[in-house]
């Protein structure tokens, strides 16, 4: 029996995708072999990598001036690759949201010497507990940067940038960070220099980095920078430049075509706007439960949520078990609960988890 799987990365998956997954895993399409056994420069494996590509392409309408790369490492690894490849020499905001885009910033800093560039904080909320967005006029941008990196969602703390508006007035390259709500909706690919995210949230397995990049940002990487990790040779190898994770785009294509079906991002978007609406609006009825996020700024992809009664939280955590909803522990950070709702995770999953909370706090004091 498959529970409701509110994990934030690896994910729910959706269950047609896995049930394909098990249909054609012994002889893909008629092969003979599964589509793990084989070459990733052959035929069919080939074909498998570039439909994923042309799907998310139509899924997120990225223009042809963006190359799309199929990559290793993580997100994390980005955190680098990012340092590396766009600035030599230069200097480079950093926007400090929550837990991601600090590990992003720290990497830099500790990568920018090397490359002869520096590092500059442009904002940061940390003295809010991360639980709200910079305001406009809190961000201290440089226009001569060489780009400004953002976490446009933050899965550990909850908080996402529902509107980009005041970036985009920056003018300089945007370098998002959008592994935990790529997919969820719409994206405006033009507006931005570079987008990348890990895959285990909305996207397929783990072992996939979707990278997004303008192809003039292409051309001048520090020369240090290891050959997997330059964009420019990536994208002149079809993402090929050592052996990809093929399980991992396999299933990513399965996921696109997915999505596609359901009527893609614009659609996808309105059932993620109930299901997070569903989740707040409990939590903000029941006074035994409390989100601290800005609600301008609360994500809809993960729900950080904590009882006002600490003591409850063994409780909460063994009875939502029990009831079927699975992986509601906060991350180490935060403490407390979190509720992950990515495109996979169905409706009814947040139908049974809200009518939960109601019980529980029937059955606790409020
Ligand atoms: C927003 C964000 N950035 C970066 C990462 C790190 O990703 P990875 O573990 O794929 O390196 C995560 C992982 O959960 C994340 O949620």
């Amino acid at each position: 029996m498959r529970v409701f799987n509110f994990s934030a990365g690896p994910a729910t998956l959706p269950e047609a995708v896995l049930r394909q997954v098990r249909e054609e895993w012994l002889d893909w399409r008629g092969i003979g072999s599964s589509i793990i056994e084989v070459s990733h420069r052959g035929r069919d494996f080939m074909a498998v990598r570039d439909e994923a590509e042309a799907r998310l392409r139509r899924l997120l309408a990225i223009p042809e001036e963006y190359a799309v790369l199929f990559l290793q490492g993580g997100a994390t690894l980005q955190f680098a690759a990012v340092v590396m490849n766009l600035l030599r020499g230069r200097s480079a905001d950093y926007v400090v949201t929550g837990a991601w885009s600090q590990k992003a910033y720290r990497e830099a800093m500790r990568v920018a010497p090397f490359v002869g560039g520096r590092v500059r904080l442009a904002a940061s909320t940390e003295e809010s507990g991360f639980t709200r967005l910079p305001l406009p006029t809190e961000l201290n941008l440089d226009p001569q940067a060489a780009y400004v990196h953002v976490c446009t969602n933050e899965t550990i703390h909850g908080v996402e940038w529902l509107s980009l508006e005041p970036l985009y007035e920056s003018g300089v390259p945007i370098v998002a960070d959008m592994s935990s709500h790529l997919l969820s909706r719409p994206i405006e690919v033009h507006r931005f220099g570079l987008i990348y995210a890990g895959a285990q949230k909305n996207i397929g397995p783990a072992g996939l980095t979707v990278v997004i990049v303008r192809r003039d940002l292409l051309s001048d990487p520090w020369p240090g920078t290891p050959a997997v990790m330059q964009y420019g040779l990536q994208e002149a190898n079809q993402s090929m430049l050592n052996t990809p994770s093929t399980f991992a785009i396999y299933v990513a294509g399965l996921v696109f075509a997915w999505l596609e079906e359901l009527g893609g991002v614009s659609a996808i978007e309105q059932v993620n706007i109930r299901k997070a609406h569903k989740l707040y609006a409990a939590l903000d009825r029941l006074p035994l439960f409390e989100n601290r996020v800005d609600r301008e700024a609360r994500s809809r992809m993960n729900v950080p949520f904590r009882l006002r009664d600490e003591r409850l939280n063994e409780r909460f955590l063994a009875e939502s078990e029990e009831a079927g909803l699975k992986y509601l522990k906060g991350h180490k950070m935060v403490g407390g609960m979190r509720a992950s709702l990515y495109n996979a995770l169905p409706e009814e999953a947040v139908d049974a988890l809200v009518a939960f909370l109601h019980d529980f706090a029937g059955r606790y004091g409020g």
